[in-house]
């Protein structure tokens, strides 16, 4: 089940400001080559999380899951002057692929990226983090959270996609291995004391959450 209407994502994307050059090209060079080009963040939402990284202009960006780069290439524009940040993707042909944007975006001096499987590779990094983007894999959301949230900065924000799942988290019963792992980590972030959160229904859903 698709929660926004295709008409209303169309509608928000008009009115929201329009994706730059390179950002139209992997979004469409995605959409026609890619059978999982429905991963990609996408314009409404990218342009959510470029916002949001201006807003906050962090000198420290941690994403798990690049895909083919799109949404690494949003949360960099808001980076400070010599901020940097990192985003790790397990699946070799899509590390390439987003290799390839980042090589011709004005973000390719702040971007470093990890190929390979994020939960061994989080451990190896030595940064206190600004913001996170956690979009891998569901059934790890959970470990991730708990392996980032020491590394996260006071007033750190967290931002978690697919938190809705499709809308199956809504179900009676919830079946699916993911969104019963998306349930999971909602309620287990529901139950954190230390941080504040928001779920937000933009898309698949997303959590914004402050690490306190
Ligand atoms: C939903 S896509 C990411 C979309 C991307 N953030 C965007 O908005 O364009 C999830 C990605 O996480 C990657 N992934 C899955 N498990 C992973 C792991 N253990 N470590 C690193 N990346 C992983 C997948 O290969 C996939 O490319």
């Amino acid at each position: 089940m698709e929660l926004v209407s295709i008409e209303a994502e169309e509608y928000a994307a008009k009115f929201s400001f329009a994706e730059d050059e390179l950002l139209h090209e992997l979004n469409l060079d995605t959409t026609e080559t890619h059978t999982n080009s429905h991963m990609l963040s996408g314009h409404v939402q990218g342009s959510f999380l470029t916002l949001l990284s201006h807003l906050l202009q962090p000198k420290t960006i941690l994403e798990i899951g690049t895909f083919t780069g799109y949404s690494a290439l949003c949360l960099a524009k808001g980076l400070q002057a010599g901020g940097k940040l990192h985003t790790i993707e397990l699946r070799e042909e899509d590390a390439t692929t987003a290799s390839s944007y980042f090589e011709r975006s004005a973000y390719k001096n702040n971007i470093t990226l990890h190929s390979g499987d994020a939960m061994q590779i989080i451990p190896t990094l030595n940064e206190l983090w600004d913001m996170v983007f956690i979009d891998a894999d569901k059934t790890g959301y959970i470990d991730y959270y708990e392996l980032i949230l020491p590394f996260v900065k006071q007033n750190g924000i967290i931002i978690v996609d697919n938190v809705l799942f499709h809308g199956q988290v809504l179900e009676q019963n919830i079946s699916g291995k993911n969104a019963t792992a998306v349930d999971a980590f909602n309620k287990h972030v529901k139950n954190d004391i230390r941080v504040e959160q928001v779920v937000l229904t933009v898309r698949d859903g997303l959590m914004l959450i402050r690490k306190l």
